[in-house]
């Protein structure tokens, strides 16, 4: 069992107040806060090792490619990789789709397929948009049924044609677990690979891209405890081999000649330019933190406060849930909307009352859009939230409501 009162100790950003009620953090889906061991980290790495990783033979640049490989290493065993190889630090889950829409590039043609869903978020979209653009293949959506991913749509839009299946593992909005194991084996009995964007689901859940057998995963370090501007991308090494480099420069290099260059081994063919090593290092220690927590607590905190706020916003009159209804279906991620509120309206009313969430179309218009609206409003759990967080979301709608239900 996860202890959210003491684990709050350690986010001090936590504990504030803000118009003049104390905050309740409830954005988590667009970023976490960072617990005192990351915050240090990143100041020791600064005070004591900073250097430039994989370049120097000087005791600080050992230090400092020392520890960012331990990094890897602890990313390797969060996800199960098989060898560290497979781990590359990127910029963001945004970074790593990119990087495996242009490897898509290398091989797709036009009649190709590439199957993604309606509930994906832009960085799931707009590069494979890009890719069918170039390559003159066909972007291809799965839909829903009952507010999750309709399993029967996507069994009949896997076909031999299909060559890329790239999906969320936890949508950013709905807030529903896609079977992407299940999916995988679907993608693999027509030889096509299985993409999963991980960065609502590897924060929440134990990640084993071994036991799922996708051939990529992407996750972003700021969602689940880390730093902004650092992620991973999992590959199959034998994919990773396949794969061109998306950024050239220092670093990702063996030997350079006037007319030509060869590149290192992996995973560091891929990582052009001096990387986010300090990034990359306190998200080694937002995993160590998140692992002595447990990812199954994790998961069942979560669970435990969906089961306990998912009916309490249904009951609300007027109040519409997104995605699946039942607590058991649905992750830590609630969109909602109010009859004849808009949903700006109603965070900047959350907001007066110190509980922080998010308005708009959470990077997803394409979702938005087939949901027949034009925006929601979002609630996002972690582990830091308690039951009471929950209590004043709630207190907080009723409030929201009764002072708009005066003006319209
Ligand atoms: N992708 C982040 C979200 O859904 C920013 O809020």
């Amino acid at each position: 069992m996860l202890d959210a009162t003491k684990i709050r100790q350690d986010f001090q950003i936590l504990d504030q107040i803000v118009n003049d009620e104390p905050l309740v953090y409830l954005d988590n889906a667009a970023t976490t806060q960072k617990p005192k061991a990351v915050l240090e980290t990143l100041m020791s790495y600064y005070h004591e090792d900073n250097a430039n990783v994989h370049r120097g033979v000087h005791t600080l640049a050992e230090r400092a490619t020392a520890k960012y490989e331990v990094s890897r290493e602890k990313l390797r065993r969060f996800i199960n990789a098989k060898s560290t190889k497979e781990v590359l630090f990127t910029r963001g889950t945004t970074t790593g789709l990119n990087w495996v829409a242009k490897f898509a590039e290398q091989t797709l043609q036009p009649g190709d397929e590439v199957l993604i869903s309606i509930m994906e978020h832009h960085s799931n979209i707009i590069p494979w948009q890009e890719a069918c653009r170039k390559t003159g293949a066909k972007l291809v959506y799965g839909y829903l049924k009952d507010g999750s991913l309709d399993m029967a749509d996507v069994a009949t839009k896997i076909s031999e044609k299909t060559k890329f299946v790239s999906l969320a593992h936890v949508s950013n909005v709905l807030g529903c677990v896609n079977p992407v194991k299940e999916i995988a084996e679907q993608a693999h009995a027509v030889g096509a690979i299985m993409v999963v964007d991980g960065a609502q689901s590897a924060p929440h859940m134990a990640i084993d891209v071994q036991d799922l057998d996708c051939d990529f995963f992407t996750l972003s370090g700021h969602k689940m405890l880390g730093p902004t501007g650092i992620g991973v991308l999992y590959g199959k090494e034998n994919l990773l081999n396949q794969m061109n480099p998306v950024e050239f420069g220092g670093e990702m290099i063996d030997f350079v000649y006037e007319q030509e260059a060869s590149w290192k081994e992996l995973p560091w063919k891929f990582e052009a330019g001096t990387p986010n090593i300090a990034g990359a290092i306190a998200l080694g220690a937002a995993v160590g933190y998140l692992e002595e927590i447990g990812m199954e607590a994790v998961h069942t905190h979560e669970q435990e406060l969906i089961t306990y706020i998912l009916p309490k916003l249904q009951a609300i009159p007027g109040l519409t849930v997104y995605g699946p209804q039942h607590p058991a279906d649905h992750a830590g991620v609630i969109a909602f909307n109010i009859d004849g509120l808009h949903p700006h309206d109603l965070a900047t009313a959350l907001d007066y009352e110190g509980v922080a969430v998010r308005a708009g179309h959470h990077c997803a218009q394409p979702l938005i859009n087939y949901l027949g609206i034009s925006s929601a409003a979002r609630a996002s759990f972690y582990i830091y939230n308690t039951k009471e967080d929950c209590d004043k979301l709630v207190e907080a709608i009723l409030k929201a409501k009764e002072f708009f239900n005066g003006t319209f």
